[in-house]
């Protein structure tokens, strides 16, 4: 296993934005960059052995340092949606940046997709590591308190790809840390072949700007059901817009749990992902329109990639049912997900 860094250019002020390649000598790379501790490459064999990249991205830093949908990304310090950007804590409102509909998504203006994080990488025996730490100060896009956080993505010799947060904070306050890669595991068209499972028997209703309601819904008969396997574009043409949904995970433990798992008949690669989160974000890259072309000259269609949040539920700090989001001084937030590539049958 090997990791080796180089100079991948400089941010808008002039800082230095350095590329990790972490390769473990089993047909998995990976590349991260400590700019919004983005992942920028992920390597995996197909049903011949043959390396592909399975996620959306650009070539280059400079398109990551414009707007972008966030590919790639640690997202934080709230991952999806708060209802008005504001919220009560311990009986003070608080007002948060407003970037989505009058709503705050994934940590406002400038979350944690847009700075950048101090890198150190690490090898051991069993892995090969970078550890990303953020200071991100008291009042940073609305929210209370100064939360340090630190985000590991490790790569195993078994082909997984385990990603640990990390947070704590000096005053109450409330995350929700999560990753946004794209995957795509043909590394070309759209996801609407992939066959999907999630092991989850309900899901958050959301209204027209996918602010939940409270409602935890049965997905039993309806598109929304993938705890039998179903390939996607079976069930996306009945959900007007696209898959952008937070499931209800079944769980028995707060430890590392199955969520859900992708398989793409034409590579013949299989991704599982297994979290410690109570919920899962499903989002088929509707607002992909072909207005980007990213990687490898490949133009960016609707559907061309899809997304698999480990978080806790939309607007959980307005939503008193849910799982609590709140992280009070002494606490330590800690959330595990592991995205594993298991070998797939090779063809014959
Ligand atoms: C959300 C989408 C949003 C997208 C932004 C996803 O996590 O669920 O609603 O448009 O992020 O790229």
């Amino acid at each position: 296993m090997t990791i080796t860094s180089q100079r991948f250019g400089t941010t808008n002020d002039g800082r230095e934005v350095v590329l990790f390649t972490l390769s473990n000598g089993r047909g998995m790379t990976v590349r991260l960059m400590n700019y919004g501790g983005i992942l920028t490459e992920l390597l995996v064999p197909d049903k011949n052995g043959i390396p592909g990249d399975i996620v959306l991205g650009f070539d280059s830093l400079e398109p990551y340092l414009d707007e972008h949908p966030y590919f790639g990304s640690i997202v934080g310090r709230y991952a999806n949606r708060i209802a008005k950007g504001e919220f009560t804590l311990d009986g003070t409102v608080y007002s948060l940046a407003r970037n989505n509909n009058g709503n705050h998504l994934h940590g406002g203006l400038k979350g944690f997709d847009k700075v950048l994080w101090s890198a150190e990488p690490i090898s051991d025996t069993s892995f090969v590591a970078v550890k990303l730490t953020y200071v991100s100060k008291d009042g940073e896009e609305g929210y209370p308190g100064t939360l340090s956080v630190s985000v590991e993505y490790r790569l195993t010799p078994a082909n997984e790809l385990e990603i640990s947060y990390l947070a704590a904070t000096d005053k109450p306050t409330v995350v929700n840390l999560s990753h946004h890669s794209y995957f795509n595991l043909a590394g070309r068209g759209t996801i609407l072949d992939h066959e999907l499972t999630i092991n989850a028997d309900r899901y958050t209703v959301v209204d027209e700007n996918l602010i939940p309601t409270g409602e935890l819904r049965p997905v039993a008969g309806t598109p929304m059901d993938f705890t039998k396997t179903r390939t996607i574009g079976t069930g996306i043409v009945h959900v007007p817009g696209g898959y952008d949904h937070n499931y209800v995970l079944t769980r028995a433990s707060n430890g590392l749990e199955f969520a859900a798992r992708v398989y793409d008949p034409s590579s013949g690669r299989v991704m599982e992902v297994w979290t410690s989160e109570p919920g899962l974000q499903f989002y088929t890259g509707n607002f992909l329109d072909g207005t980007i072309t990213g990687k490898r000259g490949w133009v960016y269609q609707k559907h061309a990639g899809l997304c698999l949040e480990t978080q806790h539920f939309p607007d959980s700090p307005n939503q008193p049912a849910f799982p609590s989001v709140v992280l009070r001084p002494g606490e330590t937030y800690r959330h595990r997900t592991v995205y594993k590539f298991p070998p797939t049958l090779r063809s014959q």
